[in-house]
């Protein structure tokens, strides 16, 4: 009953501006990773964790290194996809399920790996939490020598749902999504965002189950102060 985990950490946290890899910056006295990696701990599922890091990044290498669930250290890419096909490629042959994570969740909730966990053990192919929209989302196109773009449509809000990590997979439909993308050329390649879309593409059913707040993806100055504020509610 082999459950895999992969904490996709290697991208750089521009947008946060730290001049230091996102999974790195310090959060009450632990960087981002060690809170994902505690989560991930809490839950209990995970009977292999691989955590995919920048290149050239040795302390935050450490860091992973020196976390008690002993994590197996991988090199990522240019995007999140190719970070992800590094964690695949060190998993262990017998696995049957695996969960993609966002280190940029550290607080993910324990509960919400156990609940993907659940899923797949109740028979999903694919599994991810989500949770509702709260603006009104429109479409929007930019025609040729328009400097703003134009509203073109408005989904029904009910119908909407912001996606968190991690994503749960029977391990081995995941595989073979990815061994099928991995001859895609641009744009088909960059457009795949995620893990489930993946499946999506190639008709596989996705399911959800609940996400919560605290999965939030830590993207902003913004979303590290209310990280701050929620840490005293983690039980990490
Ligand atoms: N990620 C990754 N490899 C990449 C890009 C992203 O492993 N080449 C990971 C990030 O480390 C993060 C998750 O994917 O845990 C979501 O990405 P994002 O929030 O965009 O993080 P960054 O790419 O680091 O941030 P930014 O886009 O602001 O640089
Ligand atoms: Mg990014």
């Amino acid at each position: 009953q082999e459950t895999a985990i992969i904490v996709v950490a290697a991208g750089s946290g521009t947008r946060l501006g730290y001049g230091m890899p996102k999974a790195l910056v310090p959060l009450a006295g632990r960087c981002l990773l060690e809170h994902a990696l505690d989560g991930i701990e809490l839950a209990g599922c995970a009977s292999q964790v691989i955590v995919v890091l920048p290149a050239g990044a040795p302390e935050l290498e450490e860091r992973a290194a020196g976390h008690r669930l002993k994590p197996i250290c991988r090199t990522g890419g240019a995007t999140r996809n190719d970070s992800v096909r590094a964690g695949l490629d060190a998993l262990r042959p017998e696995t049957e399920r695996v969960l993609i994570h966002d280190a940029a969740r550290a607080l993910t909730p324990p509960e919400v790996f156990r609940q993907v966990v659940l899923a797949l053990l109740s028979g999903a192919r694919a599994v991810i939490p989500v949770l509702p929209v709260v603006d009104t989302i429109k479409q929007v196109a930019t025609d040729p020598g328009e400097e703003q773009a134009h509203i073109i449509g408005t989904p029904a809000r009910g119908t909407l749902r912001a996606v968190q990590t991690p994503q749960g997979f029977h391990a081995p439909a995941l595989l073979a999504a990815h061994r099928q993308a991995a001859g895609w050329k641009s744009p088909a390649a960059e457009a795949v965002t995620d893990d489930a879309m993946l499946m999506e593409m190639l008709g596989e059913r996705v399911d959800t189950v609940p996400g919560a707040a605290a999965a939030l993806k830590i993207t902003t100055r913004l979303d590290l102060v209310l990280a701050e504020s929620m840490l005293p509610l983690h039980p990490g």
